[in-house]
Parts: C-alpha cells; structure tokens; sequence
C-alpha cells in the first residue's frame, strides 16, 4: 500500500520546499557525466510536481540554481540553463493544462537572456492559475535576498516613508522576494548532505527538516510521501510546552 494513503488531507503542509541535490553523484555513480545526472533531474521534478498536484499542495519551491552555482565550469551551467528552457517549453502546456501557476524567486538578471525571457513569458502566461503555486529558486541565494531588503528598507527611510522604530518581521518579510509566499512549514534535501546552502534562511526559522539520503534523480514520488507523513507525525510546538499545544 502507498503512504500516500496515510497522509491526512486536513494536515497537509501549505509550502514544501525542496533542495534537490545530488545529480551529479547519481550519474558518476553510474559511469555517466554529470549533465546526465541533470536531464534524470528534470524527470524527478515533473514526478514530484505531479504529486504535489494530486494531493493538494499549494506551494511547492524547488532550489533549480544556486548563485553559488555560477562558479561551476561554464559547460555545466550551459547545459543546466539550455535544460531549464527545454524544460519550461515542453511543460507549458500542463501547466495550463493543471492549473499550475509558475513563479521565480532569485537574481533572474544574472540568468541569459533567453532564459530570463523564456520564464517571464511563461509566469505571465499561468499567473491565473490557482491549484499549485511551482516557485522556482533560479539563480538565488538566501544572503543575496536579505542584503537586498536590507538595501530597499534602508532606502525607505532615507525617503522618509518609514520610520526606523516601525521595522519588525513583517518588514523585512515583505522586502524579501518571496514576500507573497508564506514560510515553508516542511523544507526536503536529498543526496544525504546535512546542509542548507543558502537557501530561505529567513523562511524556514521554524520549518520542520527532511534529510533524504537518495540522490534526486533517484528520489520518488514515494519518498516525497513519505517526508510528508512523517512531518504530520511531528509535533511543531514552536517555544511552548507539549502540553500547550495538546
Ligand atoms: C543538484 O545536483 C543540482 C544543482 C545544484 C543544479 P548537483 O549538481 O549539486 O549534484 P551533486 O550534489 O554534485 O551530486
Ligand atoms: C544546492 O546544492 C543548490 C541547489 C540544489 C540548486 P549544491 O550542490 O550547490 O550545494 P552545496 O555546494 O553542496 O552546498
Ligand atoms: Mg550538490
């Protein structure tokens, strides 16, 4: 029997982000090159998608491209980026087709340009879509979204349109990229690294963490089920006693 069926409707994480990690190992491991290991990637992102849909995910992120990547040698990110193009092209018409509205968070800037193009076209395209939200972190880095709030607060006040003493969290929410997105309650990284890579540090203050030691390629609808039941068999009591929450 799948865990999918074990899974309580009523508790379902509203944002599960995901840090898809390990492509490159899952190919070596197989003799082949890492861009090998990117393209089954690719698969796994449409599986798991899929599975968000089916269950009633609202908001999914995925962690595409770091700002860290850009150091990669240069074949490596032309062969991710040219991925990411194929990639939206060949899955535009599902996104309609499922209702799937698509969002970046990220220095899109840095991206080629008919990258960057390619993916505004394609928001603009699904912006009415309404049943999953599929954020795609492109060219993010979590240091690299708070230095930029901090820019845009800082100039604010300078402006003289808010006051020092009025910042609190909501501010600096709101300044973030992801300031229409609520906080991710379950955050996923797989290959069996113990690490979060700059990735929604602001975010994910409270998110429950799920460390999957399989290889992305190799990650199933199945263990992405699996991370979500054991997350509604956790009890989240953010500060309070056991007892408070019960
Ligand atoms: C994740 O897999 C994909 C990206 C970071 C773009 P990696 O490419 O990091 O694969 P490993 O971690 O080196 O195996
Ligand atoms: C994190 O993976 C970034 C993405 C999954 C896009 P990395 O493979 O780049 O992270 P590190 O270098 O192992 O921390
Ligand atoms: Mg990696």
């Amino acid at each position: 029997m799948s865990i999918k069926n074990k899974i309580i409707t009523e508790k379902l994480p509203k944002h599960i982000a995901i840090i898809m990690d390990g492509n490159g190992r899952w190919a070596k491991e197989k003799g082949k090159i890492r861009t090998f290991g990117h393209k089954k990637g690719v698969e796994t992102v449409r599986k798991i998608v899929e599975a968000s849909s089916e269950i009633g995910i609202k908001y999914l992120t995925l962690y595409a491209f770091s700002m860290e990547n850009w150091k990669r040698p240069k074949y490596e990110i032309n062969a991710l980026m040219t991925l990411l193009v194929q990639a939206i092209n060949r899955e535009a018409r599902n996104l309609m087709k499922n209702d799937i509205r698509l969002l970046a968070i990220g220095n899109l800037e840095k991206l080629p340009k008919k990258v960057n193009k390619k993916f505004h076209e394609i928001i603009e395209k699904t912006k009415n879509n309404k049943s999953l939200n599929l954020v795609l972190a492109l060219s993010y880095s979590s240091r690299w979204e708070i230095t930029n709030a901090v820019q845009k607060i800082a100039k604010e006040i300078k402006n003289g349109n808010l006051n020092l003493e009025n910042i609190n969290e909501e501010t600096i929410t709101e300044n973030l990229t992801t300031s229409k997105i609520p906080d991710p309650e379950l955050l996923i990284r797989t290959s069996g690294e113990n690490r979060i890579s700059n990735f929604l540090l602001w975010q994910i203050a409270y998110s429950e963490l799920n460390f999957c030691g399989k290889y992305w390629p190799a990650y199933e609808k199945e263990d992405f089920y699996k991370a979500i039941y054991d997350f509604q068999n956790r009890e989240r009591r953010f500060g309070k006693t056991s007892e408070q929450i019960k």
